[in-house]
């Protein structure tokens, strides 16, 4: 064993306000700001009718399970109408449940009971682009150039010679160009449209009225079905820069914009780095105007940015006091395992955000990601976006993956501010790498021939019970995705007062982050930058992740939580702990 550094709190130590205690008098104790919300990818979570598709019937049933897993809120990905392209982030009706999750009734229902368990209900909102088969694209289609219809839309002429060169360089992020030339009623080539993910997701005008008044309502007929707010897709779009000029991504860029590796924070709030499609200035008058909505109503509404902008310091314009509550912190999400990377991040993220009046946010895994228990365990580059399947160049340890997975939750859970769990992380489930090529569904894939594997691998749904057909996912067994058999282990039921099994681990935590009141609280450094370990204290419990390559010997203290088995007095390598 390695003689470890001495722990101490000295004069070094530092503490960080968190907003909701001191630093922001503005600030309250609102829900939000320390809320531990549970995000449910509706397709995957639980099929109530045996069709293979999760619906809101089945996640109703199972709500109780996230009440005695001990989160605060639910944040449901998109279940309105789509034909389904992007998983339903192409929403052809923003005021309607797709006959595949249900109804709205079943909508009301769900939201009832969530409630009555004590959880908040957040939807998500898809304000950037709707599906192509929403009225309003139909009857643009259908629409002269010029017309009302289409400058709801963005369709522009194309260039060079009979307009058969799109209007400019843009590429989608999905793979290949960001642009579809329409084909006009006698049969020739008309207009382009512009479409940043998958060409049946045509982005709207958000420079045109219309549009803004649109969306108002559609945030209005939620609020008023009682939801406690929404998850704004893609909130760094909507609005594009003047002229739409050509523009090329860094190659080390992340597919949605974020993950600029290398990149200066100083360089990368020179607005000539923007994209011209990302993180444009005009995003922040819709916000405002979204945020006076919100506080039109009871309750603590909120909204919550899916904004992938880099650096932290750009990224809390979105959560300026008349904007949203929340912005995903996406910097922490693609920090390395790293000790110092880690305690950079979670300085600036409390700094940053408590700089405006915003708490911070952690997340470690979403439907857009590779989940943690693989990223973790990954060597070399993975970017947000490509997935990992048979053939790609490297493929995660599952051991050690899962190790990391749960050390990096268990320092996740014990930070102040509101926490991100997505569906089955609580589980431990991997990234699924072997999917047959044929079941896979992200346009991701398609669009990129197979080159980029896409987010199929995150959103395989959840096993609930060892022994049942599709492990209680659905009543018959048959999965949109198929579940692998090494799955059985990891069902919920497996793992329900198994001490020491992840859902344990987490359940634990979120008990104790809720005693303690973690999420009020504040991060007081114990270790030094540079050390190979983690260590704050929050409130009463002092936390110790140990990302060295030794053994580390603990301090006294009672192990409130561990994130794996401890060496007697040590703290073996890649594991987490929280003394009292
Ligand atoms: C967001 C969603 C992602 C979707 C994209 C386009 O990033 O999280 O799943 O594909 O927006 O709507």
């Amino acid at each position: 064993m390695s003689s470890a550094p001495v722990l101490s709190a000295d004069s070094s130590t530092e503490s960080r306000p968190t907003p909701g205690t001191d630093a922001a008098a503005s600030a309250g104790s609102e829900w939000w700001r320390t809320a531990v919300i549970y995000q449910i990818y509706p397709r995957s979570f639980a099929d109530s009718n045996g069709d293979g598709m999760g619906d809101l019937v089945g996640i109703a049933e199972r709500l109780p399970a996230l009440r005695s897993l001990g989160v605060d809120a639910i944040w449901l990905s998109p279940f309105f109408t789509s034909p389904q392209n992007d998983g339903g982030y192409d929403v052809a009706d923003y005021c309607d449940v797709d006959p595949l999750f249900g109804t709205l009734a079943d909508f009301d229902r769900l939201t009832s009971v969530a409630h009555d368990l004590g959880l908040r209900v957040i939807v998500d909102i898809v304000p950037n682009h709707t599906s192509s088969e929403h009225e309003w694209f139909r009857s643009a289609l259908a629409a002269a150039p010029g017309s009302a219809e289409r400058a709801r839309y963005m369709f522009r002429d194309g260039t060079g010679e009979n307009g058969d060169t799109p209007p400019n360089n843009w590429q989608s992020i999905f793979g290949g160009r960001a642009w579809t030339r329409t084909t006009n009623p006698d049969g020739t080539p008309g207009q382009w449209y512009l479409h940043l993910f998958d060409a049946s997701q045509p982005d709207l005008d958000w420079e045109n009225p219309w549009v803004r008044e649109q969306m108002v309502d559609v945030l209005r007929f939620w609020l008023d079905r009682g939801v406690d707010g929404f998850r704004v897709d893609v909130a760094h779009g909507m609005i594009k820069a003047p002229g739409l000029p050509d523009y090329t991504p860094p190659a080390n860029a992340g597919s949605m914009g974020g993950g600029i590796v290398g990149l200066e924070p100083e360089i990368l709030l020179d607005e000539d780095h923007t994209p011209p499609y990302f993180g444009q200035d005009g995003v922040h008058d819709i916000y405002r105007v979204w945020r006076r909505v919100l506080d039109e109503y009871e309750g603590d509404r909120a909204l919550v940015a899916e904004a992938w902008v880099e650096p932290l310091q750009k990224l809390a314009r979105w959560v300026r006091p008349n904007e949203m509550h929340q912005a995903f912190n996406f910097s922490y999400l693609e920090t390395p395992w790293e000790a110092s990377a880690l305690r950079s991040t979670i300085d600036s993220s409390l700094e940053v955000f408590g700089s405006v009046g915003a708490p911070s946010t952690w997340v470690l895994s979403n439907h857009d990601v590779v989940r943690h228990a693989s990223r973790l365990g990954l060597e070399g580059e993975n970017i947000q976006g490509a997935g990992i399947g048979p053939n790609s160049p490297h493929h995660p340890d599952p051991v050690l993956g899962l190790r990391r997975a749960r050390a990096a939750s268990a320092l996740m859970l014990a930070l102040p501010g509101s926490a991100y769990v997505y569906q089955g992380e609580e589980l431990g489930l991997p990234e699924v790498v072997h999917l047959p090529d044929a079941s896979r569904q992200d346009p991701t894939y398609f669009r990129t021939d197979g080159q980029r594997y896409g987010r199929d691998g995150c959103r395989v749904p959840i096993p609930w019970e060892a022994s049942a057909p599709a492990y209680g996912f659905s009543t018959s067994g048959k999965s949109w995705l198929p579940l692998p058999p090494e799955w059985a282990e990891l069902a919920r039921d497996a793992q329900e007062g198994v001490p020491g099994s992840t859902l344990d681990l987490y359940t634990r935590a979120l008990g104790i982050r809720a005693e303690e009141n973690l999420g009020l609280g504040a991060v007081e450094w114990i270790s030094e930058p540079g050390d190979a370990t983690v260590a704050f204290r929050n409130g009463g419990i002092t936390v110790i992740a140990n990302l060295g390559s030794a053994p580390f010997e603990l301090p006294a203290g009672e192990v409130a939580l561990a994130s794996g088995p401890l060496d007697g007095t040590a703290l073996p390598v890649d594991t987490t702990v929280w003394l009292r």
